[in-house]
């Protein structure tokens, strides 16, 4: 036997059921956010590697250590994206849409990063995100939001939390950095060794430690929501009264930083205690930095983007899984005359209606083998032609739910019976030739 080939660490195959799973859930975001005005916009996976270290940030974990980068065959230094904001950006400088009119896109696709793969946790992982750009008001983060927790009711999803805080104005930033290094550098004894690198790169990037001792030293730090000016404070309020106005609850935590260096004002995370360790499901905020950053028209934005694995395990511990759509009906035949007649019928049913599942026995068999995998297959009819129905011009429609017997229809007369049988197939047929 040749060697088996293995899959790559931290990137997943998605089967059949499983992705029956994925695309309603992409379908309802879909909905939800076109239902907004939010566009699709498709990216590639691969960009210019100094794309992400200027956007996301030289000093944080995604850029330092977790890219996928190489050079492709004429020296240029490319990377796998890790997240969908600086590429989303990087197309609207391109295509000019940053030229004053508002934007609202979404997209979905994989993400790259070199973590350390858990439950929840991967190196190929997927995003549906969304961003809005050319609004500087709370309304954009307003909106997002909504957006996201009326993805939750669809999914009927309820044991997830919202949190959000603001890293204020730069000038509020400042302020606030320099207070906080102050305090941590008279505890530095008690940081871990990450923080304490920190505290000279990245000094934010410490709240977000989850070091035990770090935390405590961080329990008594100064907090960012003392230092909001008046800008960042009354953004913030603005913010809650209208996620209040739509109960939609939540926290401040002045904690809350978020690992990337775009940011600025408003962020939010949606986590759950479902998950274990892997907890945060969307996550965004305000970057009004970023498009002139980039090289654009200095243009405000705000984001979210969500995990979809994540989300999927979510749906599923809530047990809110759509299930799998099983076949309609399973075509089964004895003997190649039939097989051949069976072929052509499955095939102009499938022509006729677009909404019939119908799957056709491949391989032969007896009937019972046949009628075993039609079950297996979850059927709610068996279709058959055995060698009399095929001399007699007729197939057998026979129910494999319930009593509904079995009855021998002429071929001419088999649309009439299945319409009889299944109207859901032919509300359908109108919506599609409309
Ligand atoms: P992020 O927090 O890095 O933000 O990622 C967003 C979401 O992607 C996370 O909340 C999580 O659900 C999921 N995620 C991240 N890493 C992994 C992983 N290794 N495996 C599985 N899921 C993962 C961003 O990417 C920003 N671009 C969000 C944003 C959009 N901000 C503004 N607009």
């Amino acid at each position: 036997m040749n060697e088996v080939v293995r899959p790559i660490r931290g990137f997943n195959d998605i089967l059949p059921d499983e992705s029956a799973r994925w695309r309603r859930v992409e379908e309802i975001a879909s909905a939800v956010l076109g239902q907004a005005g939010y566009g699709e916009i498709r990216l590639p996976v691969l960009e210019q590697t100094s794309l992400f270290a200027r956007s996301i940030g030289t000093s944080t974990d995604i850029v330092e250590k977790e890219m996928y980068t190489f050079e492709d065959r004429n020296g240029a230094l490319l990377s796998l994206r890790p997240e969908g904001t600086a590429g989303c950006v990087r197309a609207g400088i391109t295509h000019g849409l940053f030229n004053g009119a508002q934007h609202r896109l979404w997209y979905r696709g994989p993400m790259f990063r070199h973590e350390r793969p858990q439950k929840g946790r991967y190196r190929q992982f997927h995003q549906i995100g969304a961003e809005a750009f050319g609004t500087p008001g709370p309304e954009a983060e307003a909106e997002l939001i909504a957006l996201s927790a009326r993805l939750w009711r669809r999914l009927g999803i309820k044991r997830i939390n919202l949190a959000v805080n603001s890293l204020g104005s730069f000038e509020d930033r400042e302020r606030y950095r320099e207070a906080l290094v102050s305090y941590l550098q008279r505890h530095a004894e008690a940081l871990d060794a990450d923080s304490k690198r920190r505290l000279q790169t990245n000094p934010l990037r410490i709240l977000d430690s989850k070091a035990e001792r770090t935390r405590e030293v961080l329990s008594h730090a100064p907090r960012i929501t003392d230092f909001l000016g008046h800008d960042a404070g009354g953004h913030l309020s603005e913010l809650r009264a209208r996620l209040e106005a739509l109960q939609i609850d939540h926290t401040v935590d002045p904690f809350l930083v978020r690992g990337l260096d775009y940011y600025t004002g408003t962020v939010f995370e949606w986590t759950t205690e479902v998950l274990g360790a892997q907890d945060a499901v969307c996550s965004g905020g305000r970057y009004d930095n970023l498009v002139a950053h980039l090289g654009g028209r200095a243009t405000p934005a705000a984001g979210w983007a969500l995990g979809t694995e994540r989300l999927v395990l979510l749906v599923e511990a809530e047990d809110r899984l759509p299930s799998p759509a099983a076949p309609h009906a399973y075509f089964i035949a004895m003997g190649t005359e039939a097989e051949r007649l069976a072929f052509v019928l499955a095939e102009q049913l499938r022509d006729r209606y677009c909404a019939l599942r119908l799957i056709l026995n491949f391989g032969g068999g007896s009937l019972k083998a046949q009628l075993r995998r039609a079950d297996k297959a979850g059927a709610h009819l068996a279709l058959i032609i055995g060698e009399a129905e095929r001399k007699a011009g007729q197939v057998a429609v026979k129910s494999l739910v319930d009593d509904g017997g079995q009855d021998a229809v002429a071929v001419e007369a088999l649309p009439a019976e299945l319409e009889r049988r299944l109207p859901e197939i032919v509300a359908t047929v109108s919506a599609a030739t409309l």
